[in-house]
């Protein structure tokens, strides 16, 4: 994803880009004993290096080269040892049936329409445990602030970066500027979102509406 390679070859990364660790998803691996994570979408492997540190077996799955090469170069600096797999993560993920303890995905949910993300969800219950967690930080479709330009464009102003985008239906958009530009983005609403992921099977244990993000935690029933 040739946005994504720009990102983390970058030395100056935008922290935009990347998800801060919720100190309620450490509390709750703490306290049901997760050994096992799945990072999707891991980006340069900040989080999955942080995990690793703590002792956990942790696989990162990031479909930018640069950013496995990050994830590599971070986990030999820390003396740790992160499972990379440079891959789609639309594409079948290649771990058996209930062997994982938590999938973890933060703003990296979002390039893809939602049937696809759907898939994704389903693949995802496959491979967690029961009683496994799914943790995500996904876009907010509520935080938006559009203002209509006609002809199907949008200017959005969140985020205090401004920039115009194409819908292809309601919660579906294309940026037109921007350094996400011609990068495909889908949008939740926070009670859509759980009524999918419960419609698969889980329990929602916790939910925040962060400033531009939904941060929602499942448990597989
Ligand atoms: C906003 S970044 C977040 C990175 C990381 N999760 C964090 O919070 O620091 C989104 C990441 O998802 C990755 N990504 C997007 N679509 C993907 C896909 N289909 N398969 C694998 N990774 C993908 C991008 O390459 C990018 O590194």
């Amino acid at each position: 994803m040739k946005q994504y390679d720009d990102v983390w070859k970058s030395d100056n990364i935008d922290m935009h880009f990347k998800a801060e660790i919720p100190q309620k998803m450490l509390e709750l691996f703490k306290q049901e004993h997760v050994k096992s994570i799945l990072d999707l979408g891991s980006g340069d492997g900040t989080i999955a290096v942080d995990l690793a540190k703590q002792g956990k077996i942790v696989h990162a799955l990031e479909i930018s080269n640069e950013g496995i090469e990050k994830t590599k170069a971070q986990a030999q600096e820390a003396l740790v040892s992160v499972h990379t797999y440079k891959q789609d993560m639309y594409q079948p993920l290649p771990f058996k049936n209930e062997s994982l303890d938590a999938v973890i995905a933060f703003q990296s949910l979002n390039h893809n329409i939602l049937p696809e993300i759907k898939k994704l969800f389903v693949e995802i219950t496959r491979i967690l445990k029961h009683g496994g967690l799914f943790i995500m930080k996904v876009a907010n479709f509520n935080s938006l602030n559009l203002k209509n330009l006609e002809n199907g464009l949008y200017e959005d102003s969140h985020g205090g970066i401004s920039c115009t985008l194409r819908f292809l239906d309601k919660q579906t958009y294309v940026p037109q500027d921007g350094p996400e530009k011609g990068l495909i983005h889908y949008a939740f609403l926070p009670e859509q979102l759980t009524e999918e992921i419960e419609a698969l099977g889980y329990t929602q244990i916790y939910t925040e509406i962060l400033q531009w993000h939904i941060l929602a935690m499942f448990r597989k029933n």
